[in-house]
């Protein structure tokens, strides 16, 4: 079993890790020049962004040909995942994929501009991550089919959402707001899974243009010196089942571990 995902705060990856599978991170899939994925069973976890695939995911997974007697797809998401399991699979049939089996699962939102992390970790119990996880890894053991079911309008939502969102919210250099706290780790430039970050020794970090907006980088930085103006939240957070050297191994692109 090979399972694809992408992760920026451990979500996806803690959940592909339920799998005895090898783990293959999409940025890395990218970064070997690696489109033709084949085994028994394929996954693939994806976070859900603007109610819909991340551009990362989304732009991998066009190219990608994936050989399976047996594909399954795990989205995680935090508030809604209103149509993004349909726009899973419009992208895969487009490429001539298809999927067998098609999940989400309520997770922590990572999502700082509308959700602050105090209340989404006191939501933890209400969520019950664990047993429908649980299910979710036994149903795909088992080779369950399923399909997703969506309405039409989460249909029209998603199919419209994501270039709406990415429009109006860009993550550009501007976005980001580093303070005195920073020690110049270089953390934040090995989590980010599309190299968007800079650092001159003894720097603060810079930011490009090409941002992913996975808040990566906020996250998982050593000294919460990342921040952004519409965050909701001065906590972080990183998924506890997942260490950041693995979100580090998973994303770095570029730089020496
Ligand atoms: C840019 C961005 C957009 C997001 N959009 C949504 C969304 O539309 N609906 C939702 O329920 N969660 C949304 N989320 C929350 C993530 O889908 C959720 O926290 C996910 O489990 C994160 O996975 P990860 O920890 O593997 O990165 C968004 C997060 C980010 C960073
Ligand atoms: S991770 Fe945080 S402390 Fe480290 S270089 Fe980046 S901003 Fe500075
Ligand atoms: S700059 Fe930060 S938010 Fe943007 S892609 Fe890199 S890690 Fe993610």
């Amino acid at each position: 079993m090979k399972v694809l995902y992408f992760t920026g705060t451990g979500n996806c990856l803690s959940v592909a890790k339920r799998f005895d599978a090898e783990l293959l991170s999409i940025p890395q899939m990218i970064k070997n020049n690696i489109y033709e994925i084949e085994d028994d069973v394929v996954g693939i976890v994806y976070p859900v962004y603007a109610i819909s695939i991340p551009d990362i995911v989304r732009k991998y997974l066009s190219q990608c040909k994936i050989k399976a007697n047996y594909v399954f797809v795990i989205a995680t998401y935090g508030f809604t995942d209103c149509g993004a399991l349909h726009e899973m699979k419009k992208l895969l049939e487009a490429n001539g994929n298809k999927a067998d089996y098609y999940a989400s699962l309520l997770m922590v939102d990572n999502y700082l501009p509308f959700f602050d992390i105090e209340t989404q970790m006191a939501k933890l119990k209400e969520k019950n991550i664990e047993n429908n996880l649980n299910k979710i890894v036994e149903e795909v053991n088992a080779r369950t089919t399923k399909e997703e079911i969506c309405s039409w309008f989460n249909k029209i939502a998603s199919s419209i959402g994501y270039s709406v969102v990415k429009q109006i919210e860009k993550y550009t250099p501007k976005m980001f707001y580093v303070n005195n706290k920073c020690i110049c780790c270089g953390i934040c430039k090995k989590v980010c899974p599309v190299s968007n970050i800079t650092q001159e020794e003894k720097d603060k970090p810079i930011f490009g243009n090409n941002c992913e907006s996975c808040l990566a980088c906020i996250h998982n930085c050593s000294k919460n010196a990342i921040h952004i103006k519409t965050q909701r939240s001065e906590k972080r957070f990183r998924n506890s089942n997942v260490s950041l050297n693995e979100i580090i191994e998973s994303n770095n692109i570029k730089f020496n571990n």
